[in-house]
């Protein structure tokens, strides 16, 4: 596996393996892995012939009271892991190789990005999201680009962007991975004390709880959201949002007779943690 810092070196690679026709593959990451990321290595590994995964801190989708400075960072275990994947390039450049003096471009979606955690963390979380994975898909120009359904929103966000400024690539969501008891997985629950790990298990089980009910046959949206945040309550969990919106539009709904996101959000301990489900409005559940 190649480690990459310079542009002119991704697309070099890049167009190294297109000349001979093969597929490109990209893992944008944040670092910081865990099985989650790991996962959609592997997706991207089986269906493409080269493999890159970028490794970048985004400056742009922290606001000034988030964990930017203290964002776990181990770039040497990262490279290792995604060595150990079968990854073929690593893209790891500085801040200044992304955001050189005098950028002045943001790319913004409207709609999908004015809810949940566009409300929660301010509009430039989503701009910022929007902005580096734009510049990341016309640097690496993938043929398919690998995300996680644990940041559902950021999915419907990108696959907005690709839509509207018709990027030729394909979105891949792949899903939430899970600790045994339930936990999503993220890069931030290395911040989990572990009476705040025991805790953050609530998140899920609460969504579970919904979930039940839904597949129990109650179809109205106020009902599943109680039912929810009952879990939570009984657990000391204030969420910073409780939402069921369509899964696809992230309307509010008032019944989940379309496909619906149920979305938590909410601080445990020194985290803020998201987690989701998508209640299906006819099959079986079966990709919480
Ligand atoms: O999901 C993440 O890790 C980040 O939001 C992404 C997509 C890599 C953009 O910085």
């Amino acid at each position: 596996m190649k480690i990459l810092r310079a542009i002119a070196e991704v697309r070099d690679a890049v167009a190294a393996a297109r000349t001979s026709n093969q597929t490109v593959g990209l893992v944008p990451t944040m670092g910081a892995f865990h099985e989650g990321h790991l996962s959609l290595m592997r997706e991207a590994r089986k269906s493409n012939d080269l493999v890159v995964v970028s490794l970048f801190v985004n400056p742009t989708q922290f606001a000034a009271n988030e964990d930017l400075s203290t964002y776990p960072r181990d770039e040497a275990r990262d490279a290792a892991l995604a060595e150990a994947e079968g990854v073929d390039l690593l893209f790891a450049p500085e801040p200044g190789e992304i955001y050189p003096d005098g950028f002045a471009t943001t790319v913004h979606v409207a709609g999908v990005t004015e809810v949940l955690d566009g409300a929660s963390r301010g509009i430039h979380h989503f701009d910022g999201v929007a902005t580096v994975v734009t510049k990341l898909f016309g640097i690496v120009r993938p043929d398919v680009a690998y995300f996680g359904q644990k940041d559902a929103q950021q999915v419907l966000v990108v696959r907005r962007v690709v839509r509207d400024l018709n990027l030729d690539v394909r979105i891949e969501a792949c899903p939430i991975v899970r600790e045994a008891d339930g936990l999503a997985m993220s890069s931030r629950n290395v911040y989990l004390d572990a009476e705040a790990r025991m805790q953050a298990t609530a998140l899920n089980r609460a969504l579970d709880a919904a979930h039940a009910l839904h597949d129990a046959g109650e179809g109205d949206a106020a009902k599943i959201r109680a039912a929810a945040a009952e879990v939570l309550r009984d657990a000391g969990v204030s969420p910073e949002y409780l939402e069921l919106r369509d899964a696809e539009t992230l309307a509010p709904v008032a019944t989940t007779e379309r496909d619906t996101l149920i979305a938590v959000a909410a601080r445990v301990g020194a985290a803020r943690l998201i987690d989701n489900h998508t209640l299906r409005s006819a099959e079986p559940r079966g990709d919480a």
